[in-house]
């Protein structure tokens, strides 16, 4: 196996918290200009469904490509069509994207158009949702589950691929906040056999407070963030943020 070099840990290059320091384990994109047009654009509260989905959407591919950049390859020959032998490489594992329903959801499309054919599961975590959508319309229960937002993040749902303790895994959710079901996505997936740092969390948007917790429980998990915003506010949401992901790209109401 021939590890793969480490792209550049952006330090906080793109973050209003610019002089602290970042966890090793986590990666920025590069703060270019264009991306930061695309955050204006994303963070507008009059951006509408459209654009916001199709702009998220290209940062979400700049995270995937990022992500793949972590991921172990191994030597790979091919023959050319001038006959001639290519050393290359391929690789190592297969690859599981997961997302952390509803938010997630929205970040499957960008991570398929990078990786064809991928394996997407899902997984469900109660508490991290404010309100589901059922028939169109907004429901606070669920099979007579109370939502209780206060309540320790929950595991409702989860459906993975029978080897998914074999496969490398591409954990999606945009905003990292207080990092509650992230974490609680890890631990379900560390159950399921897949090791921490098999797994790597791709999210649009980080807090500071979230990124810190997550990184001290999962040291060796990566994880690959567009933005680390200010912090968070009484209500537990990013500032500056987006505001609510799943609500405005239309996945909660
Ligand atoms: N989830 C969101 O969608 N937005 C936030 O700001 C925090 C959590």
């Amino acid at each position: 196996m021939i590890p793969n070099a480490p792209s550049h840990n952006h330090t906080h290059a793109n973050s209003s918290a610019n002089n602290r320091t970042l966890p090793p384990s986590v990666f920025t994109l590069p703060p270019t200009a264009q991306l930061e047009a695309l955050y204006t654009i994303i963070r507008n509260k009059d951006t509408s469904r459209g654009d916001l989905l199709f702009y998220s959407d290209r940062i979400i591919r700049l995270l995937v490509e990022e992500g793949l950049n972590h991921l172990p390859v191994i030597k790979k020959s091919v023959v050319t069509p001038t006959g001639a032998t290519y050393d290359g490489v391929g690789f190592e594992g297969k690859i599981c994207g997961v997302s952390i329903l509803r938010a997630g959801e929205a970040m499957e499309a960008g991570l398929r158009e990078v990786c064809r054919s991928m394996r997407i599961s899902k997984i469900l975590i109660k508490g991290a949702l404010k309100h589901l959508v059922y028939m169109g319309r907004r429901i606070n229960s669920w099979d007579g589950f109370q939502d209780e937002e206060t309540a320790q993040p929950k595991l409702f749902y989860s459906k993975f691929p029978q080897d998914i303790a074999k496969r490398y895994v591409l954990l999606l959710d945009p905003m990292l906040a207080t990092g509650g079901s992230a974490m609680k996505a890890v631990d379900v997936l560390m159950e399921h056999g897949v090791g921490e740092e098999r797994i790597i969390f791709i999210n649009l948007i980080s807090s500071p407070e979230g990124l810190k917790t997550f990184c001290a429980k999962f040291p060796r998990l990566k994880v690959i963030t567009g933005w680390i915003d200010q912090g968070l506010n009484e209500k537990a949401y990013i500032i500056p943020g987006l505001g609510d992901f799943g609500e405005r790209s239309g996945s909660v109401e």
